[in-house]
């Protein structure tokens, strides 16, 4: 099983990699993908490179024929028609996940290295009340880089808001509580959230992994034809939010 479909519900397709599949990456992308990077570092280039093939590898799993994935004007990922998906990449670690736009209204995932957060970043991308269960959840679970888990909770938001809003989503517009037992999290809207077949969302709930090098969080919105539920998310965040 890929590490990446440990948060992932039946219906979506992942492939991952744990390198880089070429030193030339124009030779796996496609022509208009090429200028995109052609200025970056390598290690950008191929990083780029690298998670496209995992992602033309998911969609055509899902029978879709490989094609240039372009990003929009903030960066996201152009999906071929029918399909929605989401790319990550860390150090020594790159996926893609795909599925069908009928089934699956948006998705996001991330990767992170499970080390804690660069000193100051927690203070930037958190809320107070985050910083609460982080410090209860640390003493308690010191195997899990919590102030990580919730940096990549966060990013999988965003990458799961903006395809469907189109707006940013500041790391502070948005509530997250993560559970040590089920392995999931929810995450409260603090602004006006997006409509998704007719209903407005208050929130999105997410499932997180941790190994021993990799923080791993997906995020997947239900599509009109979902087949059947997602596995159970409990999240409920239980005593983690008791004020010190
Ligand atoms: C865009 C962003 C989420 C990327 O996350 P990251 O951890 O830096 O990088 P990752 O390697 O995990 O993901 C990068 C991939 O995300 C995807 N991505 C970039 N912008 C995106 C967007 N607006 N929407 C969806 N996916 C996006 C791309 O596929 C990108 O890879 P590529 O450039 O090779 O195609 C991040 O840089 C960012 O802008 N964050 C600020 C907004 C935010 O996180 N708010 C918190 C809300 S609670």
């Amino acid at each position: 099983m890929c590490v990446i479909e440990r948060v992932l519900p039946a219906g979506v397709v992942a492939e991952e990699s744990f390198g880089d599949a070429s030193h030339d990456p124009a030779s796996v992308l496609f022509p208009e993908e090429v200028p995109l990077v052609a200025r970056a570092v390598p290690k950008r280039q191929r990083e780029f490179a690298t998670v496209r093939l995992c992602a033309r590898r998911a969609l055509g799993r899902l029978g879709i024929a490989p094609a240039p994935l372009l990003p929009d004007r903030r960066g996201a990922p152009q999906w071929p028609h029918g399909t929605v998906g989401s790319m990550t990449h860390c150090d020594g670690y790159r996926a893609a996940v795909a599925a069908r736009s009928n089934e699956v209204a948006s998705i996001g995932i991330d990767a992170e290295p499970n080390g804690p957060l660069p000193d100051g970043v927690l203070d930037i991308v958190s809320l107070p009340r985050e910083r609460v269960w982080i410090r209860a959840l640390s003493a308690h679970r010191p195997e899990v880089c919590w102030d990580r888990l919730l940096f990549s909770a966060k990013e999988s938001v965003f990458k799961t808001w903006y395809p469907l809003t189109g707006r940013e989503l500041d790391f502070t517009e948005a509530e997250l509580y993560a559970d040590p037992v089920s392995a999931t999290f929810a995450a409260r809207f603090l602004v006006s959230g997006p409509v998704v077949d007719g209903r407005r969302l208050s929130g999105f709930s997410g499932r997180w992994a941790v190994g021993a090098e990799l923080v791993v969080t997906a995020i997947t919105v239900r599509g009109p034809s979902a087949p059947a539920p997602p596995r159970s998310v409990d999240v409920t965040p239980r005593n983690l939010l008791t004020d010190p």
